[in-house]
């Protein structure tokens, strides 16, 4: 079965449109673009007057090698936000097909679906003892979906996905689905990606951000990595232009940087552990689940009142009892040392 046979017939009947910095690059005299020749005031050689490349092969092939796939693999995204839209857009015929999610999870996975008329197939992860799981023998009893949405480590719940589960699960939706592992938390984590089996699992494909461990959400990059033909068919329908020309210098500084960003893990990470400890000793916290990400979900009855009172502390963290299985849970983002001295201030001194 060829993967593109489950897009839409009218995306694949798509002719992609041929920017003019698609057709010809941006050497010698540039009149084939309706620029302005003239740099704006403050451009500091950022030549911003100029569409930027629709894929910077540079960022593109620093990335591929990040994630050990080929360039061909990767569709440069504005964040994986856009990531989850396009699959949308290419996969989800509206009023026909199904989507599902495993609640509590990233609410664009629904909200996309919605978006596009797909209709959302729910089967959420069963808290355990321990942790959480997903509800593979749900998935399985579940009508045959287009797309199945993964997330691993999972916000906001912290839990990892085993390798093998997810694997499982796209050789037995091939004939009908793609499985989408989103790894936008996988940096923090002691976790190998999937990024290099897309090569030999044709209807898998991994999300990846630089918003989270690269510091860059201010700069909206991620990262849709997938089979060549995949990634072709979402070059149709992706803007012509998707990603701003101080976006793709700032990303390939980040990326300059690897020892930076390894201490900024290593920090967080400290953070994490210090919160954890007063976050497990105390009396108003019932139940903590530390995660393998950049946050902590944690569940006090009632959330919201230890929501408020941390808003109240001039402190922002962010109620998750809408979603199903969280009554009364926050999740909690680790921040730099001297917050996480306000936080734990603010946690010693309060009680609901
Ligand atoms: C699981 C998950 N996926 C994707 C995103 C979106 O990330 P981006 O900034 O790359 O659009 C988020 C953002 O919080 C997220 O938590």
């Amino acid at each position: 079965m060829n993967l593109l046979d489950l897009a839409r017939p009218e995306i694949r009947a798509l002719a992609p449109y041929a920017s003019a910095r698609a057709l010809a690059d941006s050497a010698g005299i540039l009149l084939n673009a309706n620029e302005n020749p003239y740099p704006p005031p403050g451009d500091s050689g950022q030549d911003l007057n100029r569409y930027p490349d629709p894929q910077p092969a540079a960022l593109k092939s620093r990335l591929a090698a990040l994630y050990g796939i080929d360039a061909d693999q990767l569709l440069l995204t504005r964040g994986s936000d856009e990531g989850i839209d396009l699959l949308m857009r290419a996969f989800v015929r509206a009023g026909q097909d199904r989507v599902l999610t495993c609640p509590p999870c990233f609410g664009m996975y629904a909200l996309s679906a919605r978006i596009q008329g797909g209709e959302v197939i729910e089967v959420p992860l069963i808290e355990t003892e321990s942790d959480w799981q997903l509800d593979v023998e749900g998935i399985q009893a579940a009508p045959a979906c287009r797309l199945y949405f993964l997330c691993s480590p999972n916000n906001p719940t912290g839990n990892r996905i085993p390798t093998s589960q997810v694997l499982d699960l796209a050789e037995r939706v091939s004939g009908h689905g793609l499985v989408i592992i989103d790894e936008a938390y996988i940096e923090f984590s002691a976790d190998e990606s999937l990024a290099g089996q897309v090569g030999s699992v044709p209807n898998l494909v991994v999300l990846r951000t630089l918003s989270k461990a690269y510091a860059l959400a201010g700069c909206r990059l991620g990262a849709v990595i997938g089979s060549a033909e995949l990634i072709g068919l979402l070059r149709r329908i992706i803007a012509p232009y998707p990603l701003p020309t101080p976006s793709i210098q700032a990303a390939l500084q980040a990326l300059d940087a690897p020892n930076d960003q390894r201490h900024q893990l290593e920090e967080l990470d400290r953070q994490k552990q210090r919160l954890v400890l007063v976050l497990k000793d105390h009396p108003a916290i019932e139940r903590i689940w530390p995660g393998a990400a950049n946050f902590i979900l944690v569940r006090t009855r009632p959330g919201s009142a230890l929501v408020s009172a941390a808003a109240d502390a001039g402190i922002r963290l962010r109620d998750q009892s809408a979603q199903p299985g969280l009554n009364d849970c926050v999740r909690i983002t680790v921040g730099r040392p001297e917050e996480t001295d306000h936080l734990i201030q603010f946690l010693r001194s309060w009680s609901p």
